[in-house]
Formats: C-alpha cells, sequence, structure tokens
C-alpha cells in the first residue's frame, strides 16, 4: 500500500553539523564552533578559546555553505519533497545582541530557500539546533540567564518576518528535552559552567539547568506566539528527542523505574509545549532535588498560549531499565540497559523499528496532534569504492524496516503521520562524537575526520533505494 497522498518524504540536516563556513560573510562564532573532535573512545572537549593543535570539525563540517546548490539538485534527485535544515543563529546576529541583523547571514538562507523552491522541495525549518551565538555562552552562561528569552525572540521575529511565504513550517528548539540530561548543558541549554572542559562529563548543576531549560521553553512558546502573529500561515512544531525505554523485567519495579523515566525525559518538555503547562510529576521531582524555578504568572501565560500546532521527533533506538544488575549498552543521549531481543549498530545504539510504532502512538494517545518524524537514521562507517560507489546494504535495511514501522503506525494503528526525513541524509559532523566517520548520508561526503579531503559528493546505493521508495510513495520498498 503506498503512503497517504502529499507525505512529506525528506531529509534533515542542521547548520552546525553541515554548514562549515565558519566565518564567512559576518557569522559570529557558536557554541559548536568551539568543540574539538572525539571519537565514541575519547570525548570532544568544549573549549573556551581556540587551541592550537586542535581541530574544530564543526567549523568546517560538509562545506555546504558552499556547496549547497550541488546538494540540494542531488536531493532533488531523490524525489524530496521537504528538507528539513535549521538556521545559524550566529549568522543572524553573529554576538546575539547586535540590534541590527547580518543581512550577508539573511541572504544565505534566502538563496537556500529559493533553490530548495525551484525544485518544490518544502523547507521545515529549526529554528535552533544544537547551538547559539558564543557570546552568549560567555556573558549569560546561556540559557541560564532570562534576558536570552528576549534575544531570541528578537532573532525569531527577524527570520519568521524575512521569510514569510518561503518557510511554512517551523520548529523551535531541537531535541529540547536534552536539557532534562547533564550532556544538554552546554550542547542544547549553552551552559559552560565552571570547570567544564570534557563534552560528555560536564560540571551539572540541576539549578541552573532547570531554570535555564525552563526559559527555553517559555523562548519556544513565545517563538510560537510570534511566528503565528508574523505569518498566521505558518504551522510550528516542538522537536522531542524520542528515547523510549521499556522495563526490562516483570517485575513492577521496572515498570516504575519506566514510567518515571517516560515523564522525566520523554514527556517533561512535551507535555508544557502540547499542554501548555508542567506535568504533575514534576512537583515531586523539583522537590527532592531541591530545585526551586522561578516560573513568573506571565510565564505560565505564554506556555498556555503557546502551544505547537504538531509534534516532531527524533527516533532512533529504544533501551531497557531495570533494578537488577544487567549489561548496559549506549545511544543516542542516553543508553541503557541491554535489550536481548536487539541488535545493536556500529556505535552500539540499538535498533528498533517496532519500537518506532509505539512511540509513535504513545505521543498521539497523549496529544492528538499531526506527528512528523523528523530525525531517524542510522551511523555507520562506509567504504567508497574506487569506482566511487559505496555499498551500503545495513542502511538500506535499517530504512526499509524503519518505513515499514510507519506504514503499520498510519495504517493499522490510524495515527496521523505526515512526513519523515531520514537524519544528515548527506554526511555530516556527529553531534556526540564529532566524527566524519560515523556517516548517516545517502550521498557520501569525501572528507575524513581531520577536514582533509576533496569534498566531492558521491551517490550511495541508499540514494537509489530511497529515490525508488519516494518515487512510489512507500510502495516499492524491494
Ligand atoms: C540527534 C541530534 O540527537 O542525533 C543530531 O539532533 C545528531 O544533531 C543525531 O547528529 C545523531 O547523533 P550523532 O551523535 O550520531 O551525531
Amino acid at each position: 500500500m503506498p503512503f497517504p497522498k502529499g507525505f512529506l518524504w525528506g531529509g534533515a540536516t542542521a547548520a552546525n553539523q553541515i554548514e562549515g563556513g565558519y566565518d564567512c560573510d559576518g557569522k559570529g562564532l557558536s557554541d559548536a564552533d568551539m568543540l574539538t573532535n572525539g571519537t565514541h573512545l575519547s570525548p570532544r572537549r568544549i573549549t573556551k578559546t581556540t587551541e592550537e593543535n586542535c581541530y574544530y570539525p564543526n567549523r568546517t563540517a560538509s562545506d555546504f555553505y558552499h556547496h549547497y546548490k550541488e546538494d540540494i539538485a542531488l536531493m532533488a534527485e531523490m524525489g524530496f519533497k521537504v528538507y528539513r535544515m535549521s538556521i545559524a543563529w550566529s549568522r543572524i546576529f553573529p554576538t546575539g545582541e547586535e540590534s541590527e541583523p547580518n543581512e550577508a547571514g539573511l541572504a544565505f538562507y534566502d538563496a537556500v530557500f529559493d533553490e530548495l523552491h525551484k525544485y518544490g522541495i518544502e523547507p521545515l525549518v529549526t529554528l535552533s539546533h544544537y547551538e547559539m551565538p558564543l557570546h552568549l555562552t560567555e556573558k549569560y552562561n546561556g540559557w541560564a540567564d532570562r534576558h536570552v528569552i528576549d534575544l531570541f525572540e528578537k532573532y525569531v521575529r527577524t527570520v519568521v518576518t524575512r521569510y514569510r511565504g518561503k518557510v511554512k513550517y517551523w520548529l523551535t528548539f531541537n531535541e529540547i528535552n536534552c536539557g532534562t540530561l547533564p550532556l544538554g548543558n552546554y550542547m542544547s541549554l549553552g551552559i559552560r559552567n565552571e570547570g567544564t572542559d570534557n563534552f560528555l562529563h560536564q560540571v551539572d548543576d540541576l539549578q541552573i539547568r532547570y531554570q535555564a531549560l525552563h526559559h527555553q521553553l517559555v523562548a519556544s512558546a513565545k517563538a510560537v506566539l510570534a511566528a503565528h502573529e508574523i505569518d498566521p500561515e505558518c504551522k510550528v512544531g516542538n522537536m522531542i528527542a524520542m528515547m523510549p525505554v521499556y522495563p526490562l523485567t516483570p517485575d513492577p519495579k521496572d515498570q516504575l523505574k519506566a514510567q518515571k523515566d517516560w515523564r522525566l525525559h520523554q514527556w517533561y518538555c512535551a507535555d508544557v509545549q502540547c499542554r501548555g503547562a508542567y506535568g504533575n510529576y514534576c512537583i515531586p521531582f523539583w522537590k527532592e532535588n531541591g530545585i526551586e524555578l522561578n516560573i513568573t504568572e506571565e510565564d505560565r501565560r505564554i506556555l498556555k498560549e503557546g502551544t505547537v500546532d504538531f509534534y516532531s521527533l527524533s527516533y532512533y533506538q529504544t533501551n531497557c531499565v531495570t533494578v537488577h544488575d544487567q549489561a548496559t549498552v549506549s545511544g543516542n543521549l542516553l543508553g541503557g540497559a541491554k535489550n536481548p531481543y536487539l541488535e545493536t549498530s556500529d556505535w552500539g545504539w540499538q535498533i528498533d523499528p517496532d519500537g518506532l510504532r509505539f512511540t509513535v502512538n504513545e505521543i498521539y494517545d497523549r496529544y492528538q496532534l499531526p506527528i512528523i518524524i523528523v530525525e531517524n537514521g542510522l551511523g555507520a562507517k562506509d567504504h567508497l569504492e574506487a569506482d566511487g560507489t559505496v555499498h551500503d546494504p545495513y542502511r538500506i535495511d535499517y530504512l526499509r524496516r524503519h518505513i515499514e514501522a510507519m506504514r503499520a503506525t498510519i495504517e493499522l494503528d490510524n495515527v496521523p503521520l505526515f512526513g519523515y526525513t531520514w537524519w544528515g541524509c548527506i554526511d555530516l559532523v556527529s553531534a556526540s562524537t564529532g566524527e566524519m566517520a560515523k556517516r548517516y548520508g545517502f550521498i557520501y561526503v569525501d572528507c575524513d575526520d581531520y577536514g582533509k579531503g576533496s569534498f566531492r559528493r558521491y551517490r550511495k546505493d541508499s540514494f537509489y533505494w530511497y529515490q525508488k521508495a519516494i518515487q512510489s510513495n512507500g510502495e516499492d520498498l524491494d
């Protein structure tokens, strides 16, 4: 059976992981520009200044800044209906505090959107994907300071006004619930507490982190309100990293642990963004952890009014939780107990297409909003053959199984899923490890972990497979 007519097939990237051109045309430094490279064995470092003999992969990334025309032509060749991308805040307001935006930065995204529309590809734009002007981290400790809400609103109003008529779908913050994890301090909230250096083991202060996350939630609601006011035609979604957990055993204690995990990691932000208020379970959580949030009456009103039009999610894997001893596995943001029924990727993430169906159903049962999957994918080691081909049956297999799971979600469960954007449709820098070697793309970018290479693009086998799947609207998955 084909997918519903008009289903949005496409791919996703983020400015800091694909663009490069970190100092081109007036762009300011962003937080992501200060992350060194790493591997999954040696963590990335967060440096305060640019250190000699260190490589900063996000500064070069896949050089989309200079290859966007070629890259968009390749997306069009695959038949993309939608391209999820983000705007780098620091291209528009280099420090975040200027009163006037940087025209060259605005012009760059105009050119990208025009190029997409030339091929009939709809842009789906994330306003903030794991970066902010570095200056705001240095001066305010990122989102820890309430003043950043106003600076963000200025940026949002600038871009929504400028791209009215060109961008119909907006997302506020990428994986905003990453702020419920210590890893989210720097990457998601722009917080760099004194002593922070190691990306995986940052200095964490729950009071600071949860207050910053509250500021971000208010900013998200304000972005929804501003976008609706400026462009009543546009739709604004949230973006949640779904990191579902199953109880490992029938022990009721495992069930309680799983329920707590769902609430504190999956629903904590989503409840605010979809229902307009924090869940009841937050009160004991804050109390137990000595967190005292400053939530004003005005904040409550904004959260209530600024709920989203649709729900977007990333989904890569599931984990188990248990109170018993069990081997663990790593994961996207969060690892967990090993599930004996699932295989893992080269980077140890558990692959679970049925979990996608389960998760999307849970979301719809809770919120009854239209849903789009804006990230799903497989990071793997690829080999570029001498003739320019890349054979990636593992990626095709992962994709096929997740598309089948989406079909079941739509047809058998009657959930209004309206699109799917594969993560890293063009190879890009890994957010967690800074590697290029962890490749997600249908398009291979000839660049290594140190930014060396021709940056030429090559079509992988999965490129042709996805092209066929899109052409048949999900019917031909052979
Ligand atoms: C998501 C992020 O968490 O996972 C992306 O939104 C990220 O930015 C993706 O790249 C895959 O994770 P990684 O660490 O393999 O790049």
